[in-house]
């Protein structure tokens, strides 16, 4: 039920954290995999940890319309989308700025959704294809000092709504995967971020400690497999518990 087997998977931020697990996982189930990133030599070695074959990497800057443009020009159908790669940004509201809106928001949202926008208007997505979008716990509760995460993330869920409502008369499916702290370079660097607490005082929030990256990938997997073929328009939180009570 939750074999990928020659289903043709693009997965954004593929080359670290969540999305290289991702990547990992979906070759493992027989995916053939397409990873997107910045870092071209970071791309490529999550591409040599790929089992199976016929797997691809492409380096680009997802906030470049005409990089984007280039890309899905040079490419065939998918079978299933993750739309993974994103910032986090820590700011108290009172020190906002246009800027910073700009620089989250452009990754976070904007991205997301000019590259979503052109696989559908090319015919990319396959009938009954699958969009993961990767959000975040921050979408649903009220972290201080996340309010551009948060806002970029409630957006992302908002959107996840209206294209699987959308798409659904093509049996494609959107769904939204809301993670909470899970251990990846980007959360190394915010341990790095002076707050008043330790990263191992808040662990003590989450009844089941923090996720890993195989914790999310299981789901995304799931959301790409024929398994959750009656699934769309759900934002699914997963978070070791942190938002039980
Ligand atoms: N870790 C957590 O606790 C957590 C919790 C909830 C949600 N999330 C979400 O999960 C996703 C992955 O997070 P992560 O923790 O795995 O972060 P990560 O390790 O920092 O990975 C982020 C990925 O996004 C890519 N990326 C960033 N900006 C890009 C751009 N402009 N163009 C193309 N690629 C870009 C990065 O590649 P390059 O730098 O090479 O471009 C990298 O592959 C994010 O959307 C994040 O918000 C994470």
């Amino acid at each position: 039920m939750f074999n990928l087997q020659d289903k043709r998977i693009l997965i954004t931020g593929g080359s670290s954290g969540i999305g290289r697990q991702i990547a990992i996982h979906a070759a493992e189930n027989g995916a053939i995999v397409t990873i997107l990133g910045r870092d071209k030599k970071r791309l490529s070695d999550v591409f040599t940890e790929l089992a199976g074959k016929g797997h691809n990497f492409f380096a680009l800057n997802l906030t470049n319309e005409q990089e984007v443009t280039t890309f899905i020009k040079s490419q065939n159908t998918f079978d299933g989308v993750v739309f993974n790669a994103g910032i986090v940004e820590y700011s108290p509201v009172k020190f906002l700025t246009n800027e910073k809106i700009k620089t989250v928001f452009d990754i976070n949202f904007n991205s997301t959704v000019i590259l979503s926008q052109q696989l559908l208007k090319n015919k990319l997505i396959e009938k009954k294809g699958s969009l993961v979008f990767i959000s975040s716990i921050a979408s649903v509760i009220g972290i201080g000092g996340t309010a551009l995460y948060a806002a970029s993330k409630a957006a992302l869920n908002a959107y996840t709504k209206v294209i699987a409502t959308e798409t659904a008369a093509q049996g494609i499916r959107a769904n939204s995967i809301s993670p909470g702290i899970v251990i990846t370079p980007m959360t190394e660097q915010s341990i790095n971020v002076s707050t008043d607490r330790s990263m191992d005082d808040k662990e003590k929030e989450y009844p089941l400690g923090y996720g890993k990256p195989e914790d999310v990938s299981a789901l995304a997997v799931y959301l790409l497999s024929n398994a959750s073929k009656w699934m769309t328009g759900s934002n699914l939180i997963i978070d070791g518990g942190l938002t039980l009570t």
